[in-house]
């Protein structure tokens, strides 16, 4: 991207930094706007609302078994957006050790962090916020972003060479999630009547692009005034995030409430992001989520992102336009799409053309 930005607009601040040092106040910075803040409407739902749990242990059993689970896909790629997996095929001990090695990498010293330290050119690297806007509310968050695919740009260089197996299991574990992406890409394809292969050639085959956010949220004297992630539709096409198991902290917009997400042991919660709703022509939904942040435990995910190849158009499938359903949106690329996300922050669905129903 050639008109990328260069640099922050101010001078980063690690939120890490701010939360170990003990303040008993977060910085005006952080505080939200009272319509925004976790406690404001939409209420959150009644805690034993969840997303649907889904498991994908007989997917390869016999048709009814299939047919039941790929039913189950459908309808919570269509009504919630949002779905948790369990026996999705990658390997639980693996799942463990990369979010060890995150945790381990961000309790290195802070000079070792800040030689990673990203910029908005590619955003790749140590990064405290998302946006460009001088004097933005910023939220409670600190993370790191890195490219897996395509290999031109996968560069192990820029990813932590502290724990010394964080790039070894990183690598191993990014592997194993784009095979579940592939296999799951099929039974949305075919859940849309479309052929097997349509989604994923829409995302250009083998050369779709794949990277990972990793969050850290640090605890915070305050979180009932901001946000460890603001309200937002993940703009590429799947996300599968691997949450800490004991530490809630998602939440899943739903019938204008907010759903706190239970993690499962795990578990993976899979979300539909803003292109395979385009791709659909809305039939699955990119939906609205954000993070809460609280004030004794420290919270760490891990976000892979499924993405079509950068610089392909999508649109609509042919097959899902017709005179009763035309086509919702215009066709634009991905690197298109994502600039506007990266220069404005998070902005709930704004991008999609949908009016937020809550002002922010
Ligand atoms: C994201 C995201 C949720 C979380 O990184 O896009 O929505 O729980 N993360 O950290
Ligand atoms: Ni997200």
């Amino acid at each position: 991207m050639n008109n990328s930005p260069k640099d922050w607009p101010e001078p980063i601040v690690r939120v890490q930094s701010l939360s170990e040092s003990g303040l008993p106040v977060i910085p005006d910075r952080y505080i939200k706007p009272p319509d925004q803040r976790p406690s404001f409407s939409p209420a959150t739902q009644a805690s034993h609302v969840n997303i649907p749990l889904i498991d994908l242990g007989d997917l390869n059993g016999d048709h009814e078994k299939r047919t039941a689970i790929t039913e189950q896909i459908f309808q919570a790629s269509t009504e919630w957006g949002f779905f948790q997996v369990v026996n999705h095929g990658v390997c639980p001990q693996l799942m463990d050790r990369a979010r060890q090695a995150w945790y381990g990498f961000f309790h290195q010293p802070m000079e070792v962090k800040q030689a990673y330290a990203n910029s908005p050119k590619t955003y790749e690297g140590y990064g405290s916020r998302l946006g460009l806007e001088k004097g933005a509310i910023l939220d409670w968050g600190d993370y790191y972003y890195l490219h897996y695919l395509p290999s031109s740009l996968k560069d192990q260089n820029k990813w932590p060479a502290l724990p010394s197996d964080l790039r070894a299991v990183i690598d191993e574990y990014s592997a194993q999630v784009v095979k579940f992406c592939g296999a799951l890409m099929k039974i949305l394809s075919q859940n849309l009547g479309l052929g097997d292969e349509a989604l994923q050639d829409a995302f250009g085959g083998e050369n779709i692009g794949a990277c990972l956010r990793v969050n850290f949220y640090p605890k915070c004297p305050q979180p009932e005034l901001t946000l460890g992630l603001s309200s937002h539709s993940d703009p590429g096409g799947l996300t599968v995030l691997l949450a800490d198991e004991n530490v809630a902290g998602l939440q899943v917009r739903k019938n204008d409430m907010w759903t706190t997400v239970k993690p499962a042991p795990h578990a993976f919660i899979v979300n539909i992001g803003d292109q395979i709703q385009v791709l659909s022509n809305a039939k699955y939904k990119s939906v609205e989520h954000r993070v809460i942040v609280n004030s004794d435990r420290e919270r760490i995910s891990l976000a892979f992102f499924y993405n079509p190849k950068s610089d392909l158009l999508i649109e609509p499938a042919k097959e899902l336009v017709t005179p009763e359903t035309p086509a919702l949106y215009p066709a634009m690329t991905f690197d298109q799409y994502r600039l506007y996300i990266r220069t404005r922050g998070p902005r709930g669905k704004s991008q999609l053309g949908e009016s937020q129903s809550s002002p922010r």
